[in-house]
């Protein structure tokens, strides 16, 4: 008797279960500081921010910044585990384009969450324990608080085309024709990439500001890629 989890096929679809589960915890969560804790923020006193910042927040920021990082270490391996078997050509076909178009959006995501969501959230988090424990708050934190919402906002947006890019990589079937040009998709598609990260490190929320804002957002961002994939695949 053979179990069909103990072939590389197997093992390939163990690591993809994994990938479900951590990206799930990681969404998930930025769904609820986006859709949800925002709002009760906005409408709440200054005191039971202060709280919910100092006590709850940081647990919920470990199962995000966590997730965030096993989702994106199982998704690359998943890519290298792929790559190794069939060779770099594995990046000139539709699954590997499109896989590559949401690896991409997850990686900005992830390098948004270790390397500016949560260093930001650390000064928010200790300024709101200074002031529940009777101390004065860090004036710098505001400022710090602001630069993470963009970032969370862009996170956002980014998933909803990621999201996308995970399941149709595999399910939708984008035809590579003979006259397709790769080059041309992926400059163009990198440089939205890019001009929207860049929004994230140094612009502001703008549309992305509302919660219909950022989900309208994210669609428009999944209707442009997915529009340059049928016209340059
Ligand atoms: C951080 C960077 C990420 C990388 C590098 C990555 C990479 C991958 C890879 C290589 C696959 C396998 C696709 C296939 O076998 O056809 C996959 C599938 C998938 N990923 Fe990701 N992923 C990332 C983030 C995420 C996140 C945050 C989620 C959210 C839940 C997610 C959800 C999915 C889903 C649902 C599939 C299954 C698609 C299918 O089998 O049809 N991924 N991902």
């Amino acid at each position: 008797m053979s179990f069909a989890l103990f072939s590389q096929q197997g093992l390939y679809f163990f690591m993809k279960w994994l990938h479900f589960f951590f990206g799930i915890a990681w969404i998930g969560h930025l769904y609820y500081f986006n859709f949800v804790q925002g709002a009760f923020f906005a409408e709440t006193d200054a005191g039971t921010k202060n709280n919910v910042t100092s006590k709850l927040v940081p647990r919920a920021l470990w199962w995000f910044r966590w997730g965030a990082m096993l989702t994106f270490l199982t998704g690359w391996s998943m890519i290298e585990m792929r790559a190794r078997l069939s060779g770099w050509e594995l990046f000139m076909t539709s699954w590997g384009t499109v896989i590559l178009t949401g690896a991409i959006l997850g990686s900005l995501m992830w390098a948004n969450v270790w390397f500016v969501i949560w260093p930001a959230q650390k000064v928010v988090i200790a300024s709101a324990q200074a002031v529940v424990g009777g101390g004065q708050a860090n004036p710098a934190a505001a400022a710090r608080g602001a630069r993470a919402l963009v970032a969370s906002r862009t996170n956002t947006m980014f998933s909803i085309a990621m999201l996308f890019c995970m399941g149709a990589a595999a399910n939708l079937p984008i035809q590579m024709g003979p006259e397709s040009n790769l080059t041309l998709y992926w400059v163009l598609a990198v440089g939205l990439m890019a001009a929207l990260q860049a929004n994230a490190l140094l612009g502001k929320t703008g549309p992305m500001t509302t919660i219909r804002g950022v989900i309208s957002s994210g669609f428009v961002l999944t209707a442009g890629l997915y529009l340059l994939m049928e016209f340059c695949l």
